[in-house]
């Protein structure tokens, strides 16, 4: 069969090792005799199986003792709204840095709950940077920034500082997450889709100082508070043990590879590869600013208007690179190289826009 490299956005590719591990667990969990699929989430096995998760993850990001880890439902879309209930009173206020789509629906949410202060915003560039040297309101809860932004491929290099004491950082990291090492103390709270670089959908991971699990603002629904989860260690309600499954199995394989530093080391390989070529080749462009360059998701377009993307995509899918289409509101192409993708992967794509230029 031919090899076909998945340059997805998400759901995207995952690891191989982990892939087979989740597709035996699917046979026979544990040599139970019985599946994962079918496995109360009081057994014994699964228990383990979430405790061990959320140590992995604690080794692999370094989490301090003061945060909780949580493995919730809802996607990172719920995050949207679950972050303001339960952290900005109505009459509070809280930061919002619109770096794309993501933010600005995070921003929408927000206002349901409270006021919104959008104190940055590159929407007037098509969001190609990241705004800089923002100044955050007085009062703020919080400053919610999204560190990759999964459409127009761009990324925070560093985070935003916050003067008052009382405030803190809330990031959604769905398609940053894992891909290199952070100081998780710089964060009151940060949330994340799993199904870009850390497993399949249907798992959301949120990290939060526990100080703020009590916070007690208004009447949220049960499930819907973070506080309800907490106490629960994510077993409040029947949890997606099998999503969990898959998540624990691309730990494990990042931690094989070195952990985070290393999984920096290659991302930034893999992506400055890239980058240098589509500088490089006569046809193509970047629009993103170089210094906010994702690492994760590479947008790039003709520089000629006037040829068909789908010439190219076609080109691509012959040789077994698929997904490479653009986001349908920004257009050209897109090639998300998460953890997951090979640095094979990005080489093959580089060689078939070497050749595309050759034959062009
Ligand atoms: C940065 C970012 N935030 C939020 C979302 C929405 O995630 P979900 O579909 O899990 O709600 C996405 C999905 O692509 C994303 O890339």
């Amino acid at each position: 069969m031919k090899k076909i490299y998945n340059f997805s956005a998400g759901p995207a590719c995952l690891p191989n090792p982990a892939l087979k591990a989740s597709k035996s667990a699917v046979k026979d969990y544990k040599k139970s005799g019985i599946s994962i699929l079918e496995m109360s989430h009081r057994s014994a096995p699964i228990v383990e199986l979430f405790d061990d998760t959320t140590q992995n993850l604690i080794n692999l990001l370094d989490i301090p003792e003061n945060y909780s880890v949580l493995w919730l439902q809802g996607g990172a879309s719920l995050q949207f709204s679950m972050v303001p209930m339960n952290l900005l009173p109505s009459d509070g206020t809280a930061d919002y840095i619109d770096t794309g789509s993501w933010s600005a629906k995070a921003v929408i949410e927000c206002q349901k709950f409270g006021n919104v202060n959008v104190v940055g915003s590159s929407k007037d560039s098509v969001y190609s940077y990241i705004p800089k040297n923002v100044v955050t309101s007085e009062d703020a809860s919080y400053l919610h920034i999204t560190s990759n932004n999964t459409i127009y491929g761009t990324q925070y290099k560093s985070f935003p500082e916050i003067k008052n004491t009382n405030s803190y950082l809330v990031a959604d990291m769905s398609s940053d997450i894992l891909s290199k090492p952070i100081d998780i103390s710089q964060f009151g709270l940060i949330y994340a889709g799993a199904q870009k670089n850390m497993g399949p959908a249907g798992v959301t991971l949120v990290i939060i100082r526990k100080d703020l699990l009590d916070i007690n603002l208004r009447d949220v629904p049960t499930m819907m508070r973070y506080k309800t989860h907490s106490s629960k260690d994510s077993m409040f309600n029947t949890p997606p043990v099998f999503s969990v499954c898959v998540v624990n199995e691309t730990l494990k394989w990042i931690q094989s590879l070195g952990g985070l530093k290393e999984m920096e080391i290659i991302n930034e390989r893999k992506a400055e590869k890239l980058y240098t070529e589509i500088e490089r080749n006569s046809l193509f462009k970047s629009p993103i600013n170089k210094e906010d360059r994702s690492t994760m998701n590479v947008p790039f377009v003709f520089l000629d208007k006037k040829i068909d993307d789908k010439i190219f995509l076609d080109y691509c899918l012959n040789r077994g690179l698929t997904t490479l289409k653009g986001h349908r509101s920004v257009g050209g192409f897109r090639a998300s190289i998460y953890n997951a993708m090979p640095e094979d992967g990005v080489d093959a794509l580089i060689e078939a826009m070497q050749n595309f230029e050759k034959n062009y």
